[in-house]
């Protein structure tokens, strides 16, 4: 018995790394309304206290039309994808350390992954 579990762990690690999370837009869609909806719109232009993030996966940081960022991290050259998203929601400020985004980050990785999954809907 413990020599089968042994092999079974042992053909777990032989099997490399863990799938990466596969999101879920739907659950992602209910998170964005209590996480990000405060400040975040998922409209094309509608701007609230952040940018409409319609369109946010494959842009560059700071290109949301009409919206006035935090003029100390203007010049930051992040571009958003799902790597940058992800370390972005888990910690802002480990991504943009100078920006105003007023949130404390969320550190539960399969609803960043959610999240994620329904950001990336929106195009
Ligand atoms: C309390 C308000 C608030 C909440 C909640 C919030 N944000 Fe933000 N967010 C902002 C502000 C303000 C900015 C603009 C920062 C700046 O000027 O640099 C921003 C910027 C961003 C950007 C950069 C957008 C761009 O155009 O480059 C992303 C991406 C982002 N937020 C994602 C999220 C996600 C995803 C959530 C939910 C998990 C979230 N935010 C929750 C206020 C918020």
């Amino acid at each position: 018995m413990i020599r089968l579990s042994g092999l079974a762990a042992a053909l777990l690690i032989l099997s490399g790394a863990p799938p990466a999370w596969a999101g879920d837009a739907a659950s992602g869609d209910r998170l964005f309304r209590t996480q990000c909806a405060a400040c975040h719109s998922s409209e094309p232009g509608r701007n609230k206290v952040g940018p409409s993030l319609f369109g946010v996966v494959g842009r560059a940081y700071g290109t949301a039309p009409g919206f006035r960022y935090s003029p100390a991290s203007r010049d930051a050259a992040v571009v958003w994808d799902d790597e940058s998203l992800d370390k972005y929601m888990a910690d802002p400020k480990s991504v943009l350390p100078r920006a105003a985004m007023p949130y404390g980050g969320l550190r539960n990785p399969a609803m960043r992954a959610d999240i994620l999954a329904y950001l990336q809907t929106l195009k």
